[in-house]
């Protein structure tokens, strides 16, 4: 059978590029073989994110420059992935004449199907319908040759924040079984895999609807016992479920790096109410206590949306005051955009574009203030770092990340990837620090 080339672009979150992995692995019996030349490829996927306004700009201008390819080879198959082919389904297709499938958050399992329609018809073909199970197939890992990977453990939300469109794009929350993930991190794990981040929108109701008798801590768990696995992280975890069980998890359990990624949004009670996020500062900072307790030298990290409609300037003083109270390791900060389905799009006093941009340099340079101050302390410790191959940029250096998820760039002559070893830091800037192996029997973790 002839050998098709696959194109596949990913926009948005880690759980899309996990999505597209398993995409290329379920067109792999198609006879179709991942490519990185788009002017060669026989079938374009785009995978695609809604969450905020300017990620589905990015889409939507993709798409129009894939308009000449199909003019120059009509037999070429372009197909839209993911959360806006999710939001828009057929209007897609109406737009764009050229798209020849459209597939949503649901129907990703279905690739192989739909493509095979696509093909033996020459139609155009749109599938957004929504399913009440959890269908993943196993496709465990098949020939991974990396040091880290992502392992979707479940799908959806059940929070509505109003700014959000998660839910409705990617419908109510659905947990995979454990002897699933298990069995797929096992896989990954005989692959070479050292480390890896379990997936999930609010990783803390792990299997609550299915009534599985494995909570996320003891999920956790199960995965701290696969011989060979050196580590283990998740996100996201949303604060108002954060348990106590889970810091203590976080704690106990050797394998568990001591970073959480605890989004908080907002620093002002008031818009927390509007963006339905069901916690307050107050009992925000009590959880960041606890966690500072009881896992050492805890990495905290978390998002942030300025300029949500009605935030006053004495609301965002009240965010640039909790982001330094928690002091945070580094944070994700967002301009707020209006969603489709979003509550919040019908909120009045929106907030000027002009002073979400003042708003967010503001709050970046404190942040970046605060990450270089963190940075700096290390210079002069010894960070164990799990080496994930040559930097992408230098080609000479080795790169890894420290327990706390910060980029380290290493000098060594050789290949060490795979292995977890003792880096002394030398230089620290705001997105990476440089270091040194030092001898692998001076072995000393210090934070
Ligand atoms: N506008 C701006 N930022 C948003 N996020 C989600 N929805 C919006 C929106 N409408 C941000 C939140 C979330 C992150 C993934 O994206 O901070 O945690
Ligand atoms: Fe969106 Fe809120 Fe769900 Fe996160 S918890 S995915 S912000 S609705």
């Amino acid at each position: 059978m002839k050998q098709n080339l696959l194109y596949i672009k990913t926009i948005g979150c880690q759980m899309n590029h996990y999505d597209s992995e398993r995409m290329a692995q379920m067109l792999a019996p198609l006879n179709y073989i991942p490519t990185d030349d788009l002017e060669q490829a026989d079938l374009i996927l785009l995978n695609t994110c809604a969450i905020r306004a300017k990620a589905e700009q990015k889409v939507f201008s993709f798409l129009g420059r894939l308009r000449r390819l199909k003019q120059e080879n009509p037999n070429l198959i372009i197909g839209v992935a993911g959360c806006v082919a999710q939001q828009e389904g057929e209007r897609i297709l109406k737009r764009m004449p050229h798209i020849d499938l459209v597939f949503g958050t649901h129907a990703l399992f279905r690739i192989p199907e739909l493509i095979s329609k696509v093909k033996a018809h020459r139609k155009r073909v749109c599938d957004t319908a929504f399913s009440d199970t959890l269908d993943e197939p196993d496709l465990a890992g098949a020939g991974t040759r990396r040091t880290t990977a992502f392992v979707t453990i479940m799908r959806g939300c059940n929070n509505f924040c109003t700014y959000c469109v998660v839910p409705y794009v990617r419908g109510r929350e659905m947990s995979r079984a454990p002897n699933t993930v298990i069995r797929e991190i096992r896989s990954l794990v005989r692959n070479g895999v050292r480390e890896v981040t379990l997936l999930g929108q609010n990783v803390n109701s792990y299997g609550k609807k299915e009534g599985i008798s494995c909570n996320f801590p003891e999920l956790l768990s199960k995965a701290n016992n696969i011989e060979g696995l050196e580590r283990i992280r998740f996100t996201t975890s949303h604060p108002k479920d954060l348990s106590d069980d889970l810091i203590e998890a976080m704690a106990v359990l050797p394998k568990m790096c001591p970073h959480i990624h605890l989004p908080v949004q907002s620093g002002s009670d008031r818009i927390l109410k509007r963006m339905n996020r069901g916690y307050t500062v107050e009992n925000y900072l009590k959880k960041v206590s606890k966690l500072k307790r009881t896992v050492p030298h805890i990495a905290i990290t978390s998002d942030i949306i300025v300029g949500f409609p009605g935030e006053t300037e004495e609301d965002f003083e009240a965010t640039l005051a909790l982001v330094q109270e928690v002091d945070y390791e580094n944070i994700f900060s967002f301009k707020y955009s209006d969603r489709p389905n979003a509550p919040s799009t019908k909120f009045r006093k929106k907030v000027s574009e002009e002073i979400k941009q003042r708003r967010l340099e503001h709050l970046q340079r404190l942040q970046e203030r605060i990450t270089c101050k963190k940075n700096n302390v290390l210079v002069g410790t010894t960070q164990e770092v799990l080496v994930e191959g040559f930097s992408k940029n230098t080609n000479s250096q080795l790169t890894g990340r420290t327990l706390c998820n910060k980029i380290i760039n290493i000098d060594a002559m050789n290949s060490l990837a795979g292995q977890v070893v003792s880096v002394k830091v030398e230089k620290a800037y705001k997105h990476c620090l440089i270091g040194r192996v030092s001898k692998i029997d001076q072995v000393k973790t210090v934070h």
